[in-house]
């Protein structure tokens, strides 16, 4: 990796954001303030009946503004549920798009959002800088503290034909506002808090060292690895510590703004194509990729791994050997996988050896190789799946 200069022309993007506890029960005074009279609110089943969803729709109400439901929505959100869900937007006179949840239905609502205002299919948008036209006012109210789509220029749509997850990378999808509320994640249980959590890991690793990171970038990367290896274990040994979950949720928001402006790598490039070819779930394939892209990528970038082995709580010397260092960052992060309990490997998911050349080929193709801090060959790709399997 070259060594970046602080002239270097570098973009930060972020939406307006309110973090903290309470956050999601302003939604109503949010719609308001943008004008809306009738708002699309894409969710997921799950947090219906939860007392602050119910507490947000009341907000909206109370605000004077219709909400019109939307839920039928996917882990891996479905190329066909964005249509269906525009359709729904355009039916029910929507002015505006109100998403509740994780990574899903956020996504989901960013592309119901740009297909209305640019009328054609949310696969035309693949890609960089695709979207002509903004979306109408996007709300977003994160529940999970891993995806930060709520942050992000980017939305991640499983390509259903293709079997393939599709990246829209633009600044029309940073949403208008943020509401990052911790303790709606107060409820979610270990497992979702773990993979999630790492998501959040792999968001900042992968923004630290990849090839467009810049000061600011860096800034947001490193603490946001110092908070979730702080906040992590607690959030699912204690799930009801407030504190913990306002941890994670922060570093999540700061692993999101760093990932968000300098993208991401190879764990992403290799999670999402087995995300779109055998819909698996997203945090967990990264936190079973990690390790295992960091030993891969460690040559390119050994010093921007020893701070995040620091970062992550390691003692480490400036005049550590280079096999030092590699042992310590992939050490620290093996300890949290075993510390929140992300055991085993791809093949308990059911990744078998005979899907490696879909998934080798997807990957190489995914934007987020472009910015890897190594160019790696299909061969080293193969390599990395097979270790971690
Ligand atoms: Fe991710």
């Amino acid at each position: 990796m070259t060594t970046t200069s602080l002239l270097e022309l570098r973009k930060f993007l972020a939406p307006e954001s309110v973090f903290g506890a309470g956050a999601s029960a302003l939604a109503g005074r949010y719609v308001q303030n943008l004008g809306a009279r009738r708002v699309l609110l894409v969710t997921d089943p799950s947090v219906r009946g939860l007392s602050w969803f119910e507490e947000i729709l009341a907000g909206i109400t109370a605000a004077g503004v219709h909400a019109e439901l939307f839920f039928d929505i996917h882990p891996n959100p479905r190329d066909h549920e964005v249509m269906q869900g525009a359709e729904t937007f355009r039916a029910k006179d929507c002015d505006a798009i109100v998403a509740v949840g994780g990574g899903s239905p956020m996504d989901c609502a960013k592309g119901i959002g740009i297909v209305v205002t640019n009328d054609c299919h949310v696969l035309d948008f693949e890609g960089v800088d695709n979207v002509q036209n903004p979306g109408p006012p996007l709300i977003c109210v994160p529940t999970t503290a891993g995806s930060s789509a709520d942050v992000s220029q980017f939305a991640i749509i499983n390509d259903t034909a293709r079997r393939v997850k599709i990246a829209i990378v633009s600044k029309a999808m940073v949403p208008d506002v943020a509401l990052i509320d911790p303790l709606v994640t107060l409820t979610m249980q270990p497992d979702l808090t773990a993979h999630t959590g790492m998501d959040a890991l792999t968001h900042a690793i992968e923004a630290y060292v990849s090839n467009a990171h810049g000061p600011t970038t860096d800034l947001f990367a490193l603490q946001a690895i110092r908070l979730i290896a702080r906040h992590l274990p607690l959030a699912i040994t204690h799930p009801a510590d407030a504190e913990a979950r306002a941890g994670m949720m922060l570093g999540s928001m700061y692993a999101g703004l760093a990932f968000s402006n300098a993208i991401l790598g190879a764990v992403h490039a290799m999670a999402h194509s087995l995300g779109g070819l055998m819909d698996l779930p997203h945090g967990q394939c990264n936190a079973l990729l990690l390790d295992h892209v960091i030993d891969y990528n460690f040559d390119a970038a050994p010093d921007r791994y020893a701070d995040i082995a620091v970062a992550l709580g390691a003692a480490l010397s400036p005049a550590a050997s280079q096999d030092e260092k590699r042992q310590t960052v992939l050490r620290q992060v093996r300890a949290l996988k075993a510390a929140v309990g992300v055991t085993g490997g791809l093949g308990a998911l059911g990744v078998r050896p005979e899907h490696l050349d879909g998934l080798v080929a997807f990957a190489l193709n995914d934007p987020c190789m472009v910015t890897n801090p190594k160019a790696p060959t299909a061969n080293d790709i193969r390599a990395v799946y097979q270790h971690a399997l």
